[in-house]
C-alpha cells in the first residue's frame, strides 16, 4: 500500500515534533510540484518514498506523510494577509462555475415538485402551523434534495459522511428516532473523516491537539446538524441558514464545484421552502448538511465556528430544555397570532423567541430575513477574524 502513494503532507506541528535530522532529510525528499496556496500549503511529489520510510525513524511522521496531499509550511501568518484578494479572485471564478451547475437548482426543484404529492400520500406530511388554514405540506424533502446532492459530490469522505447525515435526518423523519441513536450514527459518520494529522489552526496558530482533535471532530459531528434542526420552525430557516453558511465557506474551502453544487440544490429546495412554503425540508436536510459542512470544511473548523455563531447561541439558549431541566414541549417555535398574522415570542429558550422579544411581534417572513441578517453578519464576523 505504501508504494502506490507518491504524495504527502507536512505540517508545521510535524516538524517541530520530529527530530531535526528527519526534518532535513524528508525535506530534500520531497520536491514542490505547485504553488503555495493561500493556506500556506504546496503541493509535492515525493521523490523517494521507500527512502522516506526506510530513513524515516518517526513512524506516526511517515504516517502523517502518507495520508495527504499537501505541504504546509510555515507561512499561516504571512499568506493570511491575502486573504481578501483571494476571496474576490473566488469569488469571480464561483460565478463562471455557477454559470456550468444551475441544473443541479432546475433538478432539485423539479425532483421535489413530483415527489411532494407522493409522500403526502404515504403520509409523510406536517401541517403549516404558523398559517391561518393550517395546510398540509410534504415533509422530508430534504430526502430528495439530498440524493440529488450526492450525485455531484466529489470526495469519498465528504460523500459518505453526506451520506450518513441523510440516513439520519431520514430515519428520524421517517420513524422519528430515539436521540441516543442519533448520537451514535452521527458519531459513526466521523469515521470517513479519521486522520492522522491532528492540528488545527486557531487565530493563525497551529495547535497539535493529538488524540483530542478526534474527541473536538466527534463533538463537531454531533452537534451541527442538531444545531441546524433546533434552530427551526419557521418558513425557510432551515435551508436559508445553510445556504447562507455555503456561500460563507465559497472563498475558504478547496472543494468549491461541490460547494456550489450543494448551494444549487440548496437554492432548487428554498424555493419551494420559502414563505408561503409549499414543502417542508424535515430533518433530513438538516442533519445531511450538518455532516456535509462538517466534512467539507474539516480543516475550517474553527471559521465555521464564527459561522454558526447562531446555531450555538440557539443551542446553548435550549440546553435547559434540551436537558429535562425545564419542560421541553414538541414544539418550541414562536406562537401564531392568527388574527394580525404575525409570530409572536413563545417564552422558549430559542434565538428565535428572543429576536422577536426584540423586535415585538413580526410577520414570518420578515423574521425569517432577519435571523438570515443576523447570520450574515456572523459569516463577516468570521471572516473578520480570519484576515
Ligand atoms: C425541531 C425543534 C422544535 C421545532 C421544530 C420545527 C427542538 C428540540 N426541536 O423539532 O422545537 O418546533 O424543529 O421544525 O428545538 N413546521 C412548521 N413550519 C415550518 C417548519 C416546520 O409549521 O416552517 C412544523 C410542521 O408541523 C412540521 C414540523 O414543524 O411538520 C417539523 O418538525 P420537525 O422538524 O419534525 O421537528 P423537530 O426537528 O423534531
Ligand atoms: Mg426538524
Amino acid at each position: 500500500m505504501l508504494t502506490s502513494v507518491n504524495s504527502g503532507v507536512y505540517t508545521k506541528s510535524h516538524i517541530s515534533s520530529s527530530r531535526r535530522d528527519s526534518r532535513t532529510q524528508l525535506c530534500t525528499m520531497v520536491e514542490p510540484i505547485s504553488k503555495i496556496d493561500r493556506r500556506g500549503r504546496v503541493r509535492v511529489q515525493i521523490l523517494n518514498l521507500k527512502s522516506v520510510v526506510s530513513k524515516e525513524r518517526s513512524v506516526n511522521m511517515c504516517k502523517a506523510v502518507l495520508i495527504r496531499r499537501w505541504v504546509k509550511l510555515e507561512m499561516v501568518q504571512e499568506t493570511m494577509d491575502n486573504f481578501w484578494s483571494n476571496m474576490l479572485i473566488k469569488i469571480t471564478q464561483s460565478i463562471n462555475v455557477l454559470r456550468l451547475v444551475q441544473m443541479e437548482t432546475l433538478l432539485t426543484y423539479t425532483s421535489v415538485s413530483l415527489c411532494g404529492p407522493l409522500f403526502v400520500k404515504f403520509g409523510i406530511s406536517g401541517k403549516d402551523l404558523h398559517k391561518r388554514e393550517k395546510p398540509v405540506l410534504p415533509e422530508a424533502m430534504g430526502l430528495v434534495a439530498g440524493v440529488i446532492l450526492c450525485l455531484f459530490i466529489r470526495q469519498p469522505s465528504v460523500l459518505l459522511c453526506t451520506m450518513a447525515g441523510l440516513w439520519i435526518g431520514a430515519l428520524d423523519d421517517i420513524i422519528d428516532l430515539r436521540w441516543r441513536y442519533k448520537i451514535i450514527g452521527s458519531a459513526l459518520a466521523y469515521l470517513p473523516l479519521y486522520q492522522n494529522l491532528t492540528t488545527v489552526v486557531i487565530f493563525g496558530r497551529l495547535i497539535y491537539l493529538g488524540p483530542l482533535y478526534h474527541v473536538y471532530m466527534l463533538l463537531w459531528c454531533i452537534w451541527c446538524g442538531n444545531a441546524i434542526n433546533i434552530h427551526a420552525g419557521i418558513n425557510g430557516l432551515e435551508v436559508g441558514q445553510t445556504i447562507v453558511m455555503a456561500l460563507g465557506l465559497l472563498p475558504i474551502v478547496d472543494d468549491t464545484a461541490t460547494l456550489l453544487s450543494y448551494i444549487c440544490v440548496a437554492m432548487g429546495l428554498f424555493a419551494l421552502n420559502y414563505y408561503p412554503s409549499m414543502v417542508f425540508v424535515g430533518d433530513s436536510w438538516c442533519y445531511m448538511s450538518g455532516m456535509f459542512f462538517v466534512s467539507i470544511a474539516q480543516h475550517e473548523t474553527e471559521t465555521l465556528a464564527f459561522f454558526m455563531l447562531p446555531q450555538i447561541v440557539n443551542t446553548l439558549l435550549s440546553l435547559p430544555e434540551l436537558t429535562g431541566y425545564c419542560e421541553c414541549p414538541r414544539h418550541r417555535m414562536p406562537k401564531y397570532d392568527a388574527e394580525n398574522d404575525v409570530l409572536v415570542a413563545s417564552g422558549k429558550g430559542t434565538l428565535m423567541n428572543i429576536v422577536l422579544k426584540i423586535t415585538g411581534p413580526i410577520h414570518e417572513k420578515k423574521l425569517l430575513w432577519t435571523l438570515l441578517a443576523i447570520q450574515v453578519v456572523c459569516v463577516f464576523i468570521g471572516y473578520t477574524f480570519k484576515s
